[in-house]
Order: C-alpha cells, then sequence, then structure tokens
C-alpha cells in the first residue's frame, strides 16, 4: 500500500519535472552554452586530430608559440655546449606509419647525450632476453636526485639506480656483449641508428674530446660502480664509450623516428626493422616516465604525462603508445639540465590532443 502510493506520487514528481523541463527548454539549453558540461571521458580520450593537417598545424603552432622564449641558458659543464647556437628550435611529430610533421630547425644535428640512454638499455634488453637484466643487475628506481648524482650511489642498495641517470647508463654500456671496446661501440652505434632508421649517425667528435677531457664526474660515479661490482666492463673502456655515444649527432627527426619506434611496438617505422621486443616496450616506457626527467620526473609526469626522456643537448622525445612520437630541439636548458622551449611545446602538443597516459591534460 505504501510503497503503491510512492509510486504513484513519484510518477506525480516526474510529469511536475516533465512539464517544467518542457516550459524551461530554451533558457536551460542557453545556460548550458555558457557553461559546457565536461563530455564523457571516452569522447575526451579519443581527442585525436582527425588528420595531417592537425598535426601539422599543432606543430606550427607549437613553434610560433615558444620560438621566442629566452629562458634557461646552454649546458656549460662541457664547454663546447656552449657554442651551439641557442635560437635554435626544431620541433617534430613522427607517427608509428613513420610520417613527419615538422616545424623548425628540425635539420641541425646536435649530441644525443642522455637522450641515448633508453635506446642502449634496449639494446641490453635484446641481449639478455628482455628487462629482467635492467631490473637485476642495474635497476629501476628513480632517484628524485639530478642526473649525475654521486650521492645517490651511497644513497641506493641498487647504486646505479636506473639506466636514465648516468650511473645506470653507464651500467648499462658497460652490461653490452662485445668481444672489445670497438664492438661494443659499434653494437651501441648501430642500435641508435637502427632505433633512428639513418643508416650513418656522425660522431661529434669536437663534443666527444670536450666532454672526455673534463668527464672527471663521470670516472668518479664509473670508478665507485665498479668498486661496488655494479659495473661490469673496466671503467675507463665504459667511459669512453659512454662519452662516445652520447656525442652522436642527431636531429630532431631522427629522435621523433626513435621515439615512434617505441610507439610502433619496437619495430622503426621507417625501415621496418624491429629493434625491440614487443613485450619489453612497456617496461622501458615506465622507466621513462619514472626517471627519464631525474629530479623533474614526477613534475614532467604531472605536465605532459608521457613517458619521455631529455638530454643536455636540447633534445626531448616524448612517446604517446601505440600512436606517435613528439621531438624537440632547443639548447637552452633550466636548471634540473631539461630543455626549456622543448618541453614547453611538447606539453602543448600533448595537452591540445589530450594524449597523456594518465588521462587528457589540457594546458
Ligand atoms: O654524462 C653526461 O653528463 C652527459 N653526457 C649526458 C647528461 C645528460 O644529457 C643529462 N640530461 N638531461
Amino acid at each position: 500500500m505504501m510503497a503503491c502510493s510512492l509510486r504513484r506520487r513519484g510518477t506525480a514528481l516526474a510529469m511536475l519535472l516533465a512539464f517544467a523541463a518542457a516550459s524551461c527548454a530554451a533558457p536551460a539549453a542557453k545556460e548550458h552554452a555558457a557553461a559546457p558540461a565536461m563530455p564523457p571521458a571516452a569522447a575526451r580520450s579519443v581527442a585525436m586530430p582527425a588528420g595531417s593537417a592537425d598535426f601539422q598545424s599543432l606543430v606550427n603552432e607549437a613553434y610560433a608559440k615558444f620560438k621566442d622564449v629566452r629562458d634557461g641558458k646552454n649546458a656549460d659543464y662541457i664547454p663546447i655546449l656552449t657554442t651551439v647556437p641557442s635560437e635554435l628550435f626544431g620541433v617534430v611529430i613522427a607517427t608509428r606509419d613513420g610520417h613527419l610533421y615538422t616545424a623548425g630547425d628540425v635539420d641541425y644535428r646536435f649530441s644525443i647525450q642522455s637522450v641515448s640512454k633508453p635506446f642502449t638499455a634496449a639494446l641490453v634488453m635484446q641481449q639478455y632476453g628482455g628487462p629482467q637484466v635492467i631490473v637485476d643487475k642495474i635497476g629501476v628506481e628513480p632517484t628524485g636526485l639530478p642526473f649525475n648524482s654521486k650521492m645517490a650511489i651511497e644513497l641506493y642498495k641498487a647504486r646505479s639506480v636506473n639506466p636514465m641517470v648516468n650511473a645506470g647508463a653507464l651500467a648499462a654500456v658497460s652490461l653490452v656483449k662485445a668481444s672489445s671496446e670497438k664492438d661494443r661501440w659499434q653494437k651501441i652505434l648501430a642500435n641508435l641508428e637502427g632505433f633512428s632508421g639513418e643508416p650513418k649517425l656522425p660522431v661529434l667528435e669536437k663534443v666527444y674530446d670536450s666532454e672526455y677531457q673534463t668527464a672527471f664526474g663521470n670516472r668518479g660515479i664509473a670508478n665507485l660502480l665498479f668498486n661496488y661490482e655494479r659495473l661490469y666492463a673496466q671503467p675507463e673502456e665504459v667511459l669512453r664509450v659512454y662519452t662516445r655515444q652520447c656525442s652522436v649527432g642527431v636531429n630532431a627527426k631522427d629522435l621523433a623516428i626513435m621515439g615512434a619506434t617505441l610507439a610502433n611496438g619496437g619495430v622503426n617505422p621507417k625501415t621496418g626493422k624491429r629493434m625491440l621486443d614487443e613485450t619489453s616496450v612497456p617496461e622501458l616506457l615506465a622507466i621513462m616516465q619514472t626517471a627519464g626527467f631525474y629530479d623533474e620526473s614526477g613534475l614532467w609526469a604531472t605536465q605532459a604525462g608521457l613517458p619521455s626522456k631529455t638530454g643536455v643537448g636540447g633534445g626531448i622525445v616524448s612517446v604517446v603508445p601505440g600512436k606517435f612520437a613528439i621531438a624537440a630541439f632547443s639548447p637552452r636548458l633550466n636548471e634540473a639540465g631539461n630543455s626549456v622551449r622543448a618541453q614547453k611545446a611538447i606539453r602543448y602538443i600533448a595537452g591540445k590532443l589530450g594524449v597523456g597516459i594518465f588521462g587528457p591534460n589540457p594546458e
């Protein structure tokens, strides 16, 4: 009885509401137009551009919006890097099928520096049959400390900590299976070429000389790791090969294709060559996400939400898994050693497209 009267009262209320809605329909619609409701999550997460024109116009926009930013300064602890023209700025999107959308100085070759690190980690994964070797012999925890931290080696039991910081990257070089120093270097270079799809990447010899002559910090790190049995080849050899790896000359298009190879499940979209097993890609991207920006990895995760790697040469590459990569180059860096304009450009594009892996994150 009670339930029945409630139901009847409910029906009456529904009719009243329907009437009110009908008579207020026009003003209500206007109010909604002034303050649009959030679209459902599914609609937001597919905010992909309709076609290539959208990618191109976004890259153009990012370039135009940030080209006059003058914040930051060139790296100077590697003396030659102060001579790279600071105003250079290039932005590229490379899709997983190899299409490139470019703006600015995308052909200028700069030193790859730390952007090389995830790719040598990938080579190690390939040689040892998967990512477990990185977990066991290097580590996968973020340090929360600068890329060249010696304190991290003492703080953490893993010593090398992760392959994105200098210690872990030196350890990765030492793990590359090789018969000699020359062979170690050739394997690392061939791997970077394979990821970029460029048959011959140059070594910027002046950058190599400048860095090797001043590599007292990295030599200290290599020796400490060797002392703790977390470096797996002779320290000076590892230092030379690592420094040479950081001196490889790339342009923003090369970096974008390297990222697109990861976006494409480990197969280079330009050459069709498999560079990393598909099953290892998520692990590598996870390490890039948590440690690719060193002590700014958390901040970058909140901003762009994309697995990324930076280098003191001014390059950054970010991966939108399964879709595309965004690369940018600009030599002026912030305090943490990350390119100011490259970050802004990537963050802008990722925000506009709503492709952050944690959800769309518009600026
Ligand atoms: O070992 C170094 O200090 C440099 N060759 C690489 C450091 C680097 O790129 C840090 N990244 N932002």
